[in-house]
């Protein structure tokens, strides 16, 4: 099949890369000029594990392109998928759709021949209407269907996510479009997949539902930490005797700072405006929005508390990307944790393996260091807000050995509480007896 990928961001490399790695052409497409001589001289824009390798690999294989050029490469294609970005708008929190229906209109013109025009980007219910209606008024006799075709890729994991996926949504009602869609994903037939064929609102909705839901079941563990702290008991046994009801399941039960980055907060807040034009008002997910946002300021607070106040102090954070493997600084819970110990008078020194170029412009009057152990030297206290692999085996006599007061808040609960004490750091984490 031939495969144009509108937006070479995040979603439309990893998905054109993987569609080119079983074998279809693909076209990758991004108005951004600079990124596109960037992506032919190899240099990938983000951090995702395997991706360089991924892109390489087809590139030389000749099945994998960059142009800058959308018109040649959507009317050669079978399948033009719209993976743009839909930032939050500024002030009332509605998906920012404008670059969507940009990539609308700009396909349109381009249309030769029947042509299924795929929605990836996480867009709101009846997007995939509009975005028909455009291509419609800009050339009324163009073949085409338009088809809604959520992506569930985690950032740090994608390309597996791409590759195993537990389910694949197809919203569509036509059936040329579904053999198209069918046959973009054949190579998965061998994981035994399923594809969901739905309609195209089905689809929109199904992936706002299941994004909210897991921000729901983490904000629900969340919360329940919140308790055990009080009453003693430990959240991480609470979490597994709950999973392993295979009703709730055990993932995403990990209590922790907060949910954050590119996909959570957004989606959470559109689901919210969509359902609250809608007349049908969803206060749960409402409620969940609400509980994360205090609940990243609540740590920095949870952070003063173990310390005693941080006045003059000097508080050392690792891990500063909204989870580990990416250099994601989106609504990551240490923004709201360095301001507010910063608001309260400490000097922040922090240290993370990918992130700190994105996240020096983010957090200004933060020192940064080269690597844990110095990050750590002379600190009052040692915070983990994110738990990349390499934080857990620090060597913590080392830490305790070079900072002035042993006090470690973990926030991921990398560390047994016992193990820590072991090394005479007084220690805190979440949800675990104290
Ligand atoms: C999320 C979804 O997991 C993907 O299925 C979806 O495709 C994607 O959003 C999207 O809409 O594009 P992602 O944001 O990359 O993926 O990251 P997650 O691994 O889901 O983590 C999100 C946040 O939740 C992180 O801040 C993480 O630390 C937090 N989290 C996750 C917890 O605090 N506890 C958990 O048990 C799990």
């Amino acid at each position: 099949m031939n495969i144009t990928m509108v937006g070479s961001g995040y979603v439309g490399l990893v998905s054109g890369a993987c569609l080119a790695d079983f074998g279809h052409r693909v076209v990758c497409v991004d108005s951004n000029r600079d990124r596109i001589e960037a992506l032919k001289a190899g240099a990938i824009p983000i951090y995702e594990p395997e991706l360089d390798a991924l892109v390489a690999e087809n590139v030389r294989q000749g099945r994998l392109s960059f142009v800058a050029d959308l018109e040649a490469a959507v009317a050669e294609a079978d399948a033009v998928f719209i993976a743009v970005g839909t930032p939050s708008r500024r002030g009332d929190g509605f998906a920012d759709l404008s670059f969507v229906y940009q990539a609308a209109r700009s396909i349109a013109r381009a249309l030769t021949r029947f042509t299924v025009v795929v929605t990836k980007s996480t867009v709101p219910v009846g997007t995939g209407d509009e975005v028909e209606r455009i291509i419609r008024e800009i050339q009324p006799d163009a073949e085409f269907a338009v088809v809604s075709n959520p992506e569930f890729l985690r950032e740090g994991a994608a390309i597996s996510d791409f590759k195993r996926p537990d389910r694949i949504v197809v919203g569509t009602e036509d059936p040329r479009a579904e053999a198209v869609m069918r046959e973009v994903y054949r190579p998965l037939y061998l994981n035994q997949a399923p594809i969901l064929v739905t309609s195209r609102r089905t689809a929109e909705l199904t992936k706002y539902a299941a994004n909210a839901f897991l921000a729901a079941k983490i904000t629900f563990i969340n919360e329940m930490a919140d308790l055990c702290e009080q009453v003693g008991a430990d959240v991480q046994q609470v979490a597994r005797g709950m999973g392993l009801d295979n009703r709730i399941g055990g993932k995403f039960l990990h209590a922790g700072p907060g949910y954050g980055g590119s996909c959570f907060p957004k989606d959470t807040l559109a689901l919210v405006k969509t359902a609250q034009d809608a007349g049908v008002p969803l206060r749960l997910v409402e409620t969940v929005v609400a509980v994360n946002d205090q609940r990243k300021r609540g740590m920095a607070r949870k952070v003063i508390r173990a310390c005693g106040g941080v006045r003059g102090k000097t508080v050392a954070v690792l891990g500063l990307t909204f989870k580990p493997n990416t250099d994601d600084m989106r609504d990551a819970p240490a923004l709201a944790i360095v301001a507010g110990l910063q608001d309260a008078g400490a000097t922040v020194r922090a240290y993370d393996p990918e992130g700190m170029d994105q996240a020096r412009p983010l957090l200004p009057g933060v020192d940064f260091a080269p690597n844990p152990y110095a990050c750590a030297e002379g600190a009052d206290a040692l915070v983990i807000v994110t738990e990349w692999n390499a934080f857990r085996a620090l060597d913590l006599a080392r830490l305790r050995a070079t900072m002035r007061a042993p006090i470690l808040v973990d926030l991921r609960n990398v560390y047994r509480p016992e193990d820590a004490r072991l090394h005479g750091f007084a220690y805190t984490s979440v949800g675990r007896p104290a």
